[in-house]
This record gives structure tokens, C-alpha cells and sequence, in this order.
């Protein structure tokens, strides 16, 4: 089979386009979902024959005709020749020449089914929701892990999922009856934290009027999660390793040895590797602790996921305050998947929140997101249109070079009209006084 051969084969259709968004090659499944014959199709421009919800200024095709790349499951619907829409999901790739210009590209298209219910159960496991192909490779070892009773640590940039994640293996480990105890180790004073960990007895110092059980005793035969491991003091370091190293601690003040059967998972959003070689965490609790590692990828790493996790939200949030907000505008989505999200899901819920208490009923909109999320969009759009003047003038400049200024030259070879091309000129002219 040749390259050709195996594109008519595929369950996707496949379009390609040339750099003036011309359609120069159709498969067999593109005209199936789209409705339009393939001799229909050739020659057009993408936009005439989809009719993407958001073709023209949103066009997510064109943005990367600036930045090039890939865009990824993007969700949108194209309307057949009968006018119907059919909700697709899109992925394209900008296609660069030898100058990095853009010369073309690849759309893919797939079929959504229409009545989907908002999260499929395949992409949903103990209230966490992905379909990316790695947190779905540590969904898929999360039972054994939990069942395990290995210690765990869970890595990722804030708002990743990390205390999801350790509710989740304790809640599938043989200690789900058992107590579940949760400590962030960057919130308190090291003397304080101390306490927490360990406990006292009365009269270890002044203020200590009765026993205070440690969480390592409340955590006994349960689980017991250190967030923020990597702001632990080197002397807690110490006394943590010891912990887990005999399963018995003195709490302060005390000079009985309490022991416990304590299971630890452990999160961080440092790089406890790195902290490992300047010396700042200690290898051997670091050891200790990573039996086994879970790195969960940012949000901005996996936008396949903003959609899921959108849906999920307006349910979660919906139905909280009764409002028959039912889904999301593709424009408003479009703003969310172009969007890099520094806080991660966390500000994704965030985000969705505020959309719905901004909007009363219906399909979320660009304008029910926060306002620094069309503030950027503004800016962008901008950003572009400064970049395609400064591409404009130095093509034409280049032109005109070439044909040692010869402007019916010039604009013959630009594919424009000689006038345009003097008013273009002219245009720049004045831009240039302004400098
Ligand atoms: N994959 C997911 N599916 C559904 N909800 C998620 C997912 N990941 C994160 N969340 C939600 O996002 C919020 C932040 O998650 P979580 O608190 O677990 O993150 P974290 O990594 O512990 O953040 P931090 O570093 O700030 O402590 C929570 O409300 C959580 O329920
Ligand atoms: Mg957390």
C-alpha cells in the first residue's frame, strides 16, 4: 500500500491544506463526516467546506498559521451541505517550509457521538478525570499500587491532582476503613510541625497541659499524607526517616517508644531529585518515601483533558446551585484550550465557577470568563495582527528589492494589484513618520 492508500483507509478523516488554507487533499472518511464529496471539497478553502462553529477571527486553524504546532482534540462541530451541525473533534498540524513559514497543513478529524453523557465512565476513576495517555498509565497501576502498601510519592506543579490522587490510593488500599490523615508540612513553624507529627505528654513543656496524640498515632493502621514533604527542616528529616525506618517514635517529653503501622504518601511540587543533589533533602528519607512515584503533567501538557474536566465542573457546580447551565460555547472553550493554566486544574475549577455564577442559564460564553482570560485573548489578537503588518512589509520590501523597485514587477510577483501595492506603500510610509 502506498501513503495514499493507507490515508483512505483510516477511521479519520484527513485534510490537507495548502498554505492559503486551500484543500489539496480529501479522504474517503472526511467526506463521510462532512458530508461533501471529494470533488467538491478540493480547490475550496477549509473554512467554505467545514464552517467550523468558530471560522474567522477565532479560528483556531489560523492561529497556528502565526505560532505553528499542533493542536490537539480540539472541539468543534462542522456543518453539512443540509446545514446540520455534527460535533467533531479536531487536531491539526501546521506544515513549515525550509524558511519556517507556513505552507499548509494537516486537519484530522473525528466523530463525537452526539449524546455522550458529559464524562465517559472509561475517563473517570475514583473522581479523577483524564484521558491522557500518562495519568490513564497511572490510573491503570493505581489499584495494585494502593493495594501494595509501598510508600508513595506524588510530584506535580500546584493544582495537579496530587491530593486527589493519595485520597484515592487509600481509599483502594487495605486501610480504606482506617483513618486517613492529612498534613501539610510547609503550613507550620518546625517546632509546631514537630508536635503535630509526633504528639507530646503533659508537662513536656508549660503550656502542655494533657497528652496530645501526633498524627502518626491518629494515623495508626490508617494512612498518613505529608503534603509538601520538600519544606521539611533537616531535623524533622532525621526524625521522619527514623519513623519509617523502625515504625516507632518517642512523642515529646516522653520516654516510651509508641509503635505504629502507618502507611505514608507523600506529595510535593519541588524537585525533590534536585533537592536531593544540593543537599537539601535528605537521599535516604527521599529513599524511604519514593517507593513508588507518581508525576502527574501539568494541565497545559494535556488540553485533551480541559474539555473533560470543564463538563465535569459545570455538573459538579450546577447542580450545587440548581442553574440549567448545560454546556460551554465553542468560543469559550476555544479561550480555555489556548489558555496555559499556571494553577492547573485547581484554577480550571476556578474558573468554571466564576463562569457560572457569571452566566444565568444556557451555554457558558467568552464573556462569563474572567476577565484576565479575554484581557489576554485581546492582547494576543493583537500580538498577531502586529506580526502579520511586520510579515507584510518585509515580504513586499523583499519583493521590491528583487525587481530593483519596480512595482509592476513587484506586485505581479506579490499576486496583488499595482494599486493595492502602492497603497500598502503609502500606508507604510506613514507608519514609518511615526517613528
Ligand atoms: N484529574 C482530575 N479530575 C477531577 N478533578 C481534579 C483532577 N485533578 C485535580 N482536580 C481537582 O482540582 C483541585 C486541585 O486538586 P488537588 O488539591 O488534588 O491538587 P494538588 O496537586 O494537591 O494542589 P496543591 O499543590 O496546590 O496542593 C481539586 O478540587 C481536585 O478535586
Ligand atoms: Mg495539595
Amino acid at each position: 500500500m502506498n501513503g495514499e492508500e493507507i490515508l483512505e483507509q483510516l477511521g479519520e478523516g484527513v485534510i490537507i491544506i495548502d498554505g492559503r488554507f486551500r484543500i489539496v487533499y480529501f479522504n474517503r472518511r472526511a467526506e463521510e463526516i462532512t458530508l461533501h464529496s471529494r470533488k467538491e471539497a478540493l480547490g475550496r478553502t477549509c473554512r467554505e467546506v467545514l464552517r467550523l462553529a468558530n471560522c474567522g477571527a477565532g479560528c483556531p486553524v489560523a492561529r497556528l498559521k502565526e505560532g505553528g504546532g499542533t493542536l490537539v482534540d480540539y472541539e468543534a462541530s462542522v456543518t453539512t451541505p443540509d446545514g446540520q451541525s455534527v460535533p467533531v473533534l479536531i487536531r491539526f498540524s501546521a506544515i513549515t517550509n525550509q524558511q519556517e513559514e507556513f505552507s499548509g497543513g494537516i486537519i484530522t478529524i473525528r466523530d463525537m457521538p452526539t449524546k455522550r453523557p458529559p464524562v465517559a465512565e472509561e475517563y473517570s476513576f475514583q473522581g479523577i478525570i483524564s484521558r491522557n495517555r500518562r495519568i490513564l498509565q497511572l490510573l491503570e497501576i493505581l489499584p495494585e499500587v494502593s493495594r501494595s502498601d509501598a510508600s508513595v510519592l506524588i510530584q506535580g506543579e500546584s493544582g495537579t491532582g496530587k491530593e486527589l490522587f493519595a485520597m484515592a490510593i487509600h481509599k483502594l488500599s487495605l486501610r480504606q476503613k482506617g483513618p486517613w490523615v492529612a498534613l501539610n508540612c510547609g503550613a507550620l513553624p518546625e517546632s509546631l510541625l514537630e508536635s503535630e507529627l509526633f504528639g507530646y505528654v503533659r508537662g513536656a513543656f508549660t503550656d502542655a497541659r494533657r497528652d496530645k496524640p501526633g498524627m502518626f498515632q491518629l494515623a495508626h493502621r490508617g494512612t498518613l499524607f505529608l503534603d509538601e514533604i520538600g519544606d521539611l527542616s533537616p531535623s524533622l528529616q532525621v526524625k521522619l526517616l527514623r519513623v519509617l525506618q523502625d515504625g516507632e517514635f518517642i512523642p515529646l517529653g516522653s520516654t516510651e517508644p509508641v509503635r505504629v503501622d502507618v502507611r505514608i504518601i507523600s506529595a510535593t511540587n519541588r524537585n525533590l531529585e534536585d533537592m536531593v543533589k544540593t543537599g537539601r533533602f535528605r537521599s535516604d528519607l527521599y529513599y524511604r518515601i519514593n517507593v513508588v512515584k507518581f508525576q502527574l503533567p501539568p494541565l497545559r501538557e494535556r488540553p485533551e483533558d480541559i474539555p473533560l474536566l470543564v463538563r465535569h465542573f459545570i455538573r459538579r457546580f450546577s447542580a450545587k446551585t440548581s442553574k440549567p447551565v448545560q454546556d460551554i460555547s465553542p468560543e469559550a472553550m476555544a479561550i480555555l484550550q489556548r489558555y496555559d493554566f499556571p494553577g492547573n486544574v485547581r484554577e480550571l475549577e476556578n474558573i468554571v465557577e466564576h463562569a457560572l455564577i457569571m452566566c444565568k442559564e444556557g451555554h457558558i460564553q467568552p464573556h462569563h470568563l474572567p476577565s484576565y482570560l479575554l484581557g489576554l485573548e485581546k492582547e494576543l489578537e493583537q500580538a498577531k495582527e502586529m506580526r502579520m503588518k511586520e510579515v507584510e512589509i518585509s515580504t513586499i520590501l523583499q519583493v521590491l528589492r528583487k525587481h530593483g523597485g519596480n512595482k509592476i514587477k513587484a506586485a505581479r510577483e506579490l499576486g496583488i494589484h499595482r494599486t493595492t501595492l502602492w497603497r500598502k506603500l503609502r500606508g507604510l510610509e506613514q507608519t514609518l513618520q511615526h517613528y
